[in-house]
């Protein structure tokens, strides 16, 4: 299957999925969206009011900010994948629960196999504890680290940046970075040979992250 094929499967999978309650309340699945071939990936925390509505990741007043932070860093939204971990809307947009991020995070595992992009960015403090468990996000932002065959950078949540007049200037300048970083990571995935990436490539230890 070709991983534009798997996208489609995994999204036909997700609009059908009764694994955790939150498949209940949920009127439109959002399970992400963008090229199978995305250099990038944003992965945000999950459907909101207008997501719900429309079965689309960011499309309300984050997604409005995400866009414009998108554009800063020179990127078009439609070259880049966007999407959550979890799938269906947490009711009245309370945090997802240890068991919903656990039961949903066998897709997102999926789409990142699929995708294979060089850099995940997370987008809040949820998709950041995926990768960085027990990381502060006012500590660790904007800063990329290699995690196996890949990097991680973990952004403030648009949302957050959004009624935070402090958190603001800060995304817009983490933002401003990723060409730059992006084209570290370019530069470092090309030097490592098949084998080293392949070496690389199951790593979930923490304590071997590099910081860039
Ligand atoms: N916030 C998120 O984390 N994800 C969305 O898709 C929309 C808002
Ligand atoms: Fe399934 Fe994920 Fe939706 Fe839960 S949030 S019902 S695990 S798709």
């Amino acid at each position: 299957m070709s991983a534009e094929e798997t996208l489609k499967q995994i999204a036909a999978e997700v609009s059908v999925c009764t694994d955790c309650a939150l498949h209940k309340t949920r009127k439109k699945s959002v399970p992400g969206e963008g090229p199978a071939d995305s250099e990038i990936m944003f992965i945000g925390e999950g459907p909101g009011v207008n997501e719900n509505e429309q079965g689309r990741p960011f499309v309300g007043a984050a997604g409005n900010f995400l866009n414009q932070l998108l554009a800063q860093a020179g990127l078009k939204r439609e070259d880049v994948w966007i999407g959550n971990v979890v799938k269906c809307r947490p009711p009245d947009n309370r945090d997802p629960l240890p068991e919903e991020l656990a039961a949903c995070d066998v897709y997102l595992e999926r789409q990142i196999a699929a995708i294979n992009p060089k850099i995940i960015v997370t987008l809040g403090r949820f998709s950041m504890g995926k990768f960085m468990p027990g990381a502060k996000i006012s500590a660790v932002h904007g800063q990329m680290r290699k995690i196996g065959n890949r990097f991680v950078i973990p952004m403030f949540h648009p949302a957050a940046a959004l009624h935070n007049v402090n958190i603001k200037p800060q995304i817009l300048a983490d933002f401003a970075k990723l060409p730059q970083l992006l084209d570290v990571a370019r530069k470092e995935l090309a030097r490592m040979t098949p084998v080293q990436a392949a070496a690389e490539e199951p790593k979930e230890d923490p304590k071997q992250l590099s910081l860039f």
